[in-house]
């Protein structure tokens, strides 16, 4: 169980290169690249026509040509040529995951691409902070679900006995831990006052002789964690403690990306505020992780293989407490979101007859308002068809965004807003799952006046009367006073066409 509206890690920037390759992420297969200005491009690794991946075909002016029979997709997942077949078929695309770099990270969406913000992504208020030191390793493939590493990372208790040569000292073992639930997910946490730093610690603290030490370990919806580690004279510690201009803080960022239900992609670094530019300590904090993680590692693989076997199920300790709600607040943000889509993809199949007719005597009544319009606008149409440019293959659609494409301020409007065709007296209501306003115009009955389906033709105008409409990402150009590319452009909010 995943939960798929949520930013995974889908790998160091530095993985993605101008090549295709397929990575799996919640099960999916994506096919992953670069294109020509640097951009990550994440398309779903199945061509719609015989699912050959399309990470065996080939780039092609950043889009990608299949390698059996050449439909070639657009980045957008829109196919945008269908080699012999004279115009493309409309079901030819594939989905294309929202991607965002940050943090020398790639990161992908998961679920419904309008719902995908950047803005949701972990902050990491000192990743560029010069004076914080950062040190980092691969990535890690565990062969366990994901949730075995949020629970350890829930669980301060472990070190004790995992990492007895690193992080373990004789408080790890028996002080009581706290449990604070945030906004964002969980943090168990605990001080452990007056004790001699865990020999990883100690290589590195700036300071002589006993610490109080903060072991913080947080996780936030769905796998991420933050592992806050402070190390201060002891005296200056604790909750109300005033700390010393010698603390030492290291903050671990952990990302776990669920490969399969039984495999993890474990992505990692650490900041420290100390010697920043040390490269030595950061070449010795990053080999005493990654013993430290294979030990993790080596326990959360058996207890997979070990929960696999043992069908009993697990008894359940105190110090459980912070995993254990974790799990749960996570399993009912799936089971909802689960839920959500279930409803939306039922929506189209419960219409009714009824409802249908409904839309259609709305229409009637929208009518009146926008025939006068409408017959104004339908004069501009003639001079609009007289400079059409054909945009057939990938080069010409290249060039034409050059010439005036531009990012719609919208990107991915959401469902329900109202398409009045006043020309016939149709209302209806725009939903995600419609390809393009054409094809609503087209499954209304209409015969819009063109033979192209993904606005590479750039044929088919049609005069929009009243309200605003994009194409996808981009437009082809931005239409002129009451133009709208029809095949190829969504609403905005509601729209009157005259069609
Ligand atoms: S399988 Fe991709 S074009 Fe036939
Ligand atoms: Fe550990």
């Amino acid at each position: 169980m995943f939960l798929k509206n949520a930013w995974y890690v889908a790998a160091w920037s530095s993985e993605i290169q101008p090549k295709l390759q397929q990575i799996l992420v919640l099960s999916e297969k994506i096919c992953i690249y670069r294109d020509a200005e640097n951009q990550v491009i994440a398309l779903e690794d199945a061509c719609p026509h015989r699912k050959l991946p399309l990470s065996m075909g080939r780039m092609k002016n950043g889009g990608i040509e299949c390698g059996y029979h050449g439909l070639t997709f657009n980045a957008q997942g829109q196919c945008i040529w269908a080699p012999g077949e004279g115009s493309i078929p409309s079901k030819a695309k594939v989905h294309a995951y929202p991607v965002h770099e940050k943090y020398d990270l790639v990161w992908v969406w998961m679920g419904d691409p309008t719902q995908a913000d950047p803005k949701n992504i972990i902050d990491i208020p000192n990743f560029d902070n010069p004076e914080w030191g950062v040190n980092q390793g691969a990535a890690m493939d565990l062969h366990c679900n994901y949730l075995l590493m949020c629970d350890n990372l829930l669980d301060p208790t472990h070190v004790a006995w995992v990492h007895q040569s690193s992080f373990a000292q004789p408080a790890t073992k028996d002080v009581p831990l706290n449990v604070t639930h945030t906004d964002t997910g969980y943090i168990v946490h605990r001080w452990m006052m007056d004790a001699e730093p865990a020999p990883f610690y100690k290589k590195v603290v700036e300071f002589q002789g006993n610490c109080d030490r903060l072991q913080h370990y947080e996780v936030r919806f769905p796998a991420h964690a933050l592992i806050r580690a402070v190390f201060t004279p002891a005296g200056t510690g604790g909750v109300d403690g005033t700390l010393h201009e010698k603390t030492f803080v290291m903050d671990s960022y952990n990302f776990m990306t669920p490969i399969t239900e039984t495999e993890t992609r474990y992505y990692w670094f650490q900041l420290r505020n100390i010697r920043p530019e040390d490269e030595a300590i950061s070449k010795l904090m990053t080999e005493d992780v990654q013993h430290a993680f294979e030990e993790d590692r080596l326990i959360l693989n058996a207890v997979q293989i070990g929960q696999d076997e043992k069908k009993v199920p697990n008894i359940d300790l105190a110090i459980d407490s912070g995993q254990l709600r974790f799990r749960r607040d996570l399993a009912a943000m799936i089971a909802k979101e689960a839920a959500l889509s279930k409803q939306s993809n039922d929506q189209p199949d419960n219409q009714t007859d009824n409802q249908q007719t409904v839309h259609w005597h709305k229409s009637v009544n929208d009518m009146k308002s926008s025939v006068s319009l409408s017959k104004t606008a339908a004069c501009k149409a003639p001079s609009m068809l007289s400079n059409l440019e054909c945009i057939t293959n990938p080069a010409m659609w290249a060039r034409a965004e050059e010439q005036g494409g531009s990012e719609a301020k919208n990107p991915r409007p959401s469902s329900g807003q109202s398409v009045v065709f006043s020309g016939s007296g149709i209302t209806v209501t725009w939903e995600e799952s419609n390809t393009s306003l054409l094809e609503l115009a087209e499954q209304n009955g209409l015969k819009p006046d063109q033979s192209c389906r993904r606005g590479i033709c750039n044929s088919c105008k049609q005069v929009l009367v009243e309200g605003e409409v994009e194409y996808f990402r981009k437009v082809l150009r931005q239409p002129a006073e009451n133009e709208v590319l029809l095949c190829c452009s969504r609403p905005v909010g509601r729209v009157v066409i005259d069609l």
